[in-house]
């Protein structure tokens, strides 16, 4: 089937800075949605297929040229199509970092590491990897990380949402105390106080950087 098709199929409703899809092709099945498009893994494949609503579809390209650098790392999906609204590319099984904590899989500590090496060959390629979430770093069932959702790999400013997140690890998560499952509603609520950059969530999770920093970094988010 022609991935042109099944990107046409679908129907997008956004509102309020949140894509929903209305409707798709049978052949597909609704893997994740993200800020700025759907996934959908498509029948008999491994294969996913990304696509964007159309305020969005200036990203596929330049998201596909991003995978196109990180061709040789085993921690990243290979493409194996573009077009106007979307791109394909390996379907990766497992549980993102955020489903890990919903469904209360521990999160070791060299995953943490693991991520962090990654980070560095990205850096390696001269990419500087920006919007590390939760969401987009995935668990497979055999222990590796792979990661996802590279397009702003080249931004030139600096993201901190992962050393914001290892420091909430090892602060809180890491504490024998701490909920090692956290309910849906609670960490969309903790990603949302994050992203209005409250003071207290950057004090929580040890951060020390002045209050510039929580402008530029006005939309990044952790979940
Ligand atoms: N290659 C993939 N294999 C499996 N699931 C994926 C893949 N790519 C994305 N997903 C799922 O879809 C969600 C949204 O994809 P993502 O690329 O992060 O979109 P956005 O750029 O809009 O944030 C991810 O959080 C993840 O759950
Ligand atoms: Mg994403």
């Amino acid at each position: 089937m022609n991935s042109n098709i099944y990107a046409n199929s679908i129907e997008f409703a956004v509102s309020n800075g949140r894509i929903q899809v209305k409707q798709y092709h049978q052949d597909l099945k609704l893997v994740g949605t993200g800020r700025s498009a759907c996934v959908f893994r498509i029948k008999d494949t491994n294969k996913v297929i990304k696509v964007f609503p159309s305020q969005f579809t200036h990203i596929a390209q330049k998201e596909a040229d991003i995978y196109k650098l990180l061709i040789n790392s085993n921690y990243f999906p290979t493409i194996y199509e573009t077009g106007e609204n979307f791109l394909t590319m390996d379907y990766i099984e497992g549980n993102t970092l955020f489903m890990c904590l919903n469904k209360g899989i521990f999160i070791s500590e060299k995953q943490i590491n693991e991520v962090d090496n990654i980070l560095n060959e990205v850096r390696e390629v001269g990419l500087n990897p920006s919007d590390i979430h939760l969401r987009n770093i995935i668990v497979t069932p055999d222990n590796q990380i792979k990661m996802i959702d590279v397009a702003r790999y080249k931004q030139k400013k600096h993201d901190t949402q992962w050393n914001d997140l290892k420091n909430a690890y090892y602060r809180f998560y890491l504490h024998p105390l701490f909920p090692k499952r956290l309910p849906e509603c609670m960490l969309n609520f903790i990603a949302a106080l994050y992203k209005r950059k409250l003071l207290f969530i950057r004090f929580l999770t040890g951060s020390k950087t002045p209050t510039s920093r929580y402008k530029r970094s006005k939309e990044n988010r952790w979940g």
